[in-house]
Order: C-alpha cells, then sequence, then structure tokens
C-alpha cells in the first residue's frame, strides 16, 4: 500500500487554519493573550467611547480618522445611498416573512449586486464606493426585513438622522431617544471589524478570484450567519430563554458542563483572556436591562459568566462579544432572529475595507490539503463491482 499521506507544500497543517497567517493588514489588532483589539492604531475602548459607527467606519476604509469637512462629505455619501431599488424590496417581500433574517438579507445583497451594472468594474475606486454604499444599504435593507417579518411595510430612510438612528428608525418605524441609537451605535463600533475571522476570510477569499464586492460580501454574510460565528449571538438569546430564571443558572451551567455542550457566547479562537467587547458589552447591558425592566436578562447572563468562567476561565474561556449584545437588543424589544443581521450591518465596514486592502495587491487565495486517500486504485467496472 502507497503512502496515505500526499502534501507538497511549506507550511505546517493546522486544522481550522489555526494561527496561519493568511496576509499582511494595517486595518487592525487582536491581541488574544492581553485581550485587546485595536483598529488602525486605536484601542477599541477610545472608539467606543469617543468615536461614531460613521467615523469606525471611513477609519476602517480609508486608514485614518477624517476631519470634520471628510466626515461630513463620508456621512452625506451614506445619506444619498441609503435608497434600495426597488426590486430588492420586491425580493425581500418574497422571502423576508419566512426565512432567516441572515438568508434574506443575503438575498437582498445578492439582488443588490445583480441590479449595479457597475459591478464587474474592477478599479479599487469602484470597490471603495460599492463598501460606501453597502455601508449604507445594508442597515436599510436590514429594517425592511424587520418590518416584513412584522407584516409591515419598510420604511424610508430619513435624511436627517445620522447612520445608526435611522438603522433603528427603519427597524421599528420610530426614531429613537438619543441614548438608546448612542448604545447600538457603540455596539455597532464594536463589531466592525475583527481581524482574519470566518466571514472576513470568506469575503477575502471570494474578492481574491477577481469575482466582485458584492459576491464577496454575500459570502461574508453566508459565513457571519453560522453559529459558531456571528449566529452565536441568537443562540445565546434562545440559551438564556430556555434556563428562564437567575435561580436555574446553576443547576443549567452544571449539566451542559457535565454533558461537555457548547455554550454560546463562550471561548474564542484568538482570545485566551476576556473579550474586550464583551466588558464593554456587558457594562450597558448591566444599564439597559434595568432601564428596560429586563434586569432579569443581565442577571442570568451575570450568573453564567461567573460559573462558567469558574468552571473553564484557567482554560482560557471567556465571554466573546456575542454574550452580551443579545441582551442589550432584547431590552430594546428587537426579535432575537434579528440579532445577526445587526452585527452584519456593522460588520460590512471591516468586510469592506480588508477586502480593499487585500486587492489593491491582490494574490489568488488557493491552499492546499494533505491528500490522506487511496493512491494506487484500479478502476473496476460497473458489473464487478
Ligand atoms: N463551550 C464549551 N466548551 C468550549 C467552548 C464553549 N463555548 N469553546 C471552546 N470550548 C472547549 C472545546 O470543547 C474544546 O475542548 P477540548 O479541548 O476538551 O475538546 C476546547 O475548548 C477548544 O475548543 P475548540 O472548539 O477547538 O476551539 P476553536 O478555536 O475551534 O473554537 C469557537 C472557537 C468560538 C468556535 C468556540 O469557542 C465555540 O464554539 N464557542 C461557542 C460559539 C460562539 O460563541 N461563537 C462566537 C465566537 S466570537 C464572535 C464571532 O467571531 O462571531
Amino acid at each position: 500500500m502507497a503512502e496515505q499521506k500526499q502534501f507538497v507544500g511549506q507550511a505546517e497543517f493546522a486544522k481550522g487554519l489555526e494561527g496561519v497567517i493568511a496576509c499582511e493588514s494595517t486595518m487592525g489588532y487582536v491581541d488574544g493573550k492581553e485581550g485587546k483589539l485595536i483598529y488602525r492604531g486605536y484601542d477599541i475602548f477610545e472608539l467606543a467611547e469617543h468615536s461614531t459607527f460613521e467615523e469606525t467606519s471611513y477609519l476602517l476604509l480609508f486608514g485614518k480618522l477624517p476631519s470634520q469637512s471628510e466626515l461630513d462629505d463620508f456621512k452625506q455619501k451614506l445619506v444619498q445611498q441609503r435608497a434600495v431599488p426597488k426590486e430588492v424590496i420586491n425580493a425581500l417581500k418574497i422571502v423576508a416573512k419566512t426565512a432567516h433574517p441572515m438568508a434574506s438579507l443575503r438575498t437582498g445583497v445578492s439582488v443588490l449586486g445583480a441590479m449595479d451594472k457597475n459591478a464587474e468594474d474592477e478599479s479599487i475606486e469602484n470597490y471603495t464606493s460599492i463598501g460606501i454604499s453597502l455601508i449604507a444599504k445594508m442597515a436599510t435593507i436590514a429594517g425592511a426585513i424587520t418590518r416584513f417579518r412584522k407584516g409591515k411595510k419598510p420604511v424610508d430612510p430619513d435624511p436627517k438622522l445620522d447612520h445608526t438612528a435611522n438603522f433603528l428608525y427603519m427597524m421599528n418605524g420610530q426614531k429613537p431617544d438619543d441614548y438608546t441609537a448612542r448604545v447600538m451605535d457603540v455596539s455597532l463600533i464594536l463589531h466592525a471589524d475583527h481581524g482574519m475571522n470566518a466571514s472576513t476570510f470568506s469575503s477575502m477569499v471570494v474578492a481574491s478570484s477577481m469575482s466582485d464586492m458584492y459576491s464577496a460580501i454575500t459570502a461574508g454574510i453566508a459565513s457571519l450567519k453560522g453559529s459558531l460565528h456571528g449566529g452565536a449571538n441568537e443562540q445565546v438569546m434562545h440559551m438564556l430563554d430556555e434556563i428562564g430564571s437567575v435561580d436555574k443558572v446553576d443547576a443549567w451551567v452544571d449539566d451542559a458542563i457535565a454533558t461537555k455542550k457548547k455554550l454560546m457566547g463562550f471561548g474564542h479562537r484568538v482570545y485566551k483572556a476576556y473579550d474586550p467587547r464583551a466588558t464593554i458589552l456587558g457594562e450597558y447591558s448591566q444599564k439597559i436591562t434595568e432601564a428596560h425592566g429586563r434586569k432579569d436578562l443581565y442577571d442570568m447572563a451575570k450568573r453564567m459568566e461567573d460559573k462558567v468562567i469558574a468552571a473553564y476561565g484557567e482554560r482560557g474561556i471567556f465571554p466573546n462579544v456575542d454574550f452580551y449584545s443579545g441582551t442589550i437588543y432584547s431590552a430594546f424589544g428587537i426579535e432575537t432572529a434579528l440579532f445577526t443581521p445587526i452585527f452584519a450591518v456593522s460588520r460590512i465596514s471591516g468586510w469592506a475595507g480588508r477586502v480593499i486592502e487585500y486587492v489593491t495587491e491582490n494574490r489568488l487565495f488557493r491552499p492546499r490539503a494533505v491528500y490522506t486517500g487511496e493512491m494506487e486504485a484500479k478502476y473496476v467496472p460497473m458489473a464487478q463491482r
């Protein structure tokens, strides 16, 4: 029998590409040991305190904080780009009521790409203008999906509102108060970029074949949907619903640990320390759930965090970004199935920035596999099998 492992290459095999370096980037850095997250040199705590999602998106796309006039111009572009073609709304009308909202979002962006006559223009200027357009339009699409799921008509964007206030307005049909808009804005800042995560890498792989920006972003949405990635925020809420009340947390977690159940919203490939995004969202969760009469959600989550860290903290398993976000969205009255689309409405900035950065110095992604199959099989005619 011939040797069963065949591989020609320089790299070590790492399951799930753990630790593999796929590119160079100036977009951002995840320090998993220290629990630090940096966008273009700026610590996430600084951005969460001082920046806005619009400004952070500019930072991710263009590599520097904007001047006032650059920011005004960028915001104006978002205003101009918010409306989506009627064909997109018509497609959403068909799918949004029953499909998973991430499937609807994926469909919406795909139809958008099919309607854009400039989709195939490979210039970096075109990639950038589609990136800006998608930052604007994905919020509009997610808003329309929310409305169709409630059996209501989409709400047109309001040119006087900032991006995040507009997003909430298009979801709920009511203008949010300043504090609610600010908390959602911070959440969008925190979700905007995160190294070579699965969805970002998916977008980059698609872009690297010189497909097009819409196809790349559609792939990112498809990947983010999964429960091990962005879809975990939805699963966390189902888990908290299943537990039901704070007095049931201990027994539930003990059983989950004994039966080796996966605890959603915990653990991370890179962070082996507390995820800084969860620190910020945990603090907001405490305030918001209390203000909206849903302190029960925070209390359950916090008790769960303490139990899980006591059991798994030594192994580097801590809450991640998806653990507290849903308690905040739930307190705002947002349906659980919409949590991952909110993630996508933010992550589009990171996807677009990293795709643009990569295609600027493009090289096709094309890894290898270790072949573990048969090498010398002889073809057997059908009659003899
Ligand atoms: N609950 C229980 N055990 C866990 C968990 C968890 N959430 N996460 C990791 N472990 C254990 C796992 O069972 C394994 O144990 P053992 O060595 O005994 O087999 C060990 O830790 C290593 O886990 P892994 O699954 O090999 O680690 P990974 O780097 O492949 O997975 C992860 C990272 C995020 C997929 C995983 O931690 C997980 O499934 N977490 C739950 C889903 C989740 O919250 N995902 C959101 C991630 S952060 C936001 C985002 O990027 O979208």
